[in-house]
């Protein structure tokens, strides 16, 4: 593997990265709902675009008119770049992703190799639990996905959901397990504000910061800010003194 760093385009976060992620690896970004990963893998698919990398975005989220409005909101045009053929947005289900995987001849893997996409961001990996009550075969489902995506030596931001409230670790199929790397949003209470946190709790294969840091969302996406500060317990969402 090259020492080549795949940079993620979030201001701050490539440093707290030790340069970006690993060419080719699998990466979990976790979190709960509004906190900001659709919009942080925008930013990624972008700073592809910039560096003439194809992208794939593969929800099982929205309709289209949604997903693109969202995204214009903060400063993503997606169907221009989706035109100059830099982006390709597959809008699926799991069990259509599923079988297509696991079918070197179907369209999706077709579009995958063809296109010579290096980045590639799925919306959300949490579908897929929707195929099964058996956690094993959600494993094995997951091992699928994760991979498929090796094999093609595809750098991909896997989304996952989290609990809003409570922030009950629920990690059916294990899938933190089989990624390279997972980074977790947070809401996090702080007297009485809602701040927003993130840190990086694995990276295969190389070094990170471990601080927890602020961030925040603006036109444009996530702009990482300092380590919070003289506060415990900034996880567990609600944050004390020390
Ligand atoms: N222009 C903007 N400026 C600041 N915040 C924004 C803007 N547009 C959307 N947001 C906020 O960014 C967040 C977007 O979250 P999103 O990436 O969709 O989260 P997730 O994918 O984790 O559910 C929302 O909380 C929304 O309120
Ligand atoms: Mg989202």
């Amino acid at each position: 593997m090259s020492n080549e760093r795949v940079a993620t385009g979030v201001p701050g976060l490539d440093k707290m990265l030790h340069g970006g992620l690993l060419p080719g690896t699998a990466v979990l970004l976790r979190g709960a709902p509004g906190v900001g990963k659709t919009t942080l893998s925008f930013q990624f698919l972008k700073q592809g675009i910039a560096e003439d990398e194809s992208g794939l975005f593969i929800t099982f989220e929205e309709f289209p008119a949604a997903l693109y409005r969202d995204a214009a909101s903060l400063g993503f045009d997606l169907q221009a770049w989706e035109h100059e053929g830099k982006l390709q947005i597959i809008f699926t289900s799991p069990e259509v992703l599923l079988k297509s995987l696991q079918d070197p001849t179907s369209i999706i893997c077709q579009r995958l190799r063809m296109t010579d996409v290096r980045r590639a961001v799925l919306d959300s990996a949490t579908h897929f639990g929707r195929l099964t009550a058996d956690d094993l075969e959600l494993r094995e489902i997951y091992n699928t996905l994760v991979n498929s995506l090796h094999r093609d030596q595809i750098t991909t931001l896997l989304l996952s959901e989290e609990q809003r409230s409570g922030y009950r670790q629920t990690d059916r199929g294990a899938l933190s397990f089989l990624t390279d790397g997972i980074i977790l949003l947070r809401y996090v209470e702080v007297e009485s504000t809602i701040q927003r946190a993130i840190v990086i709790f694995k990276l295969r294969g190389s070094g990170h910061d471990c601080k927890i840091r602020h961030y925040q969302i603006a036109e444009g996406g996530v702009v990482i800010g300092e380590p919070f500060q003289g506060r415990q317990a900034i996880l567990s969402g609600i944050s004390h003194r020390i």
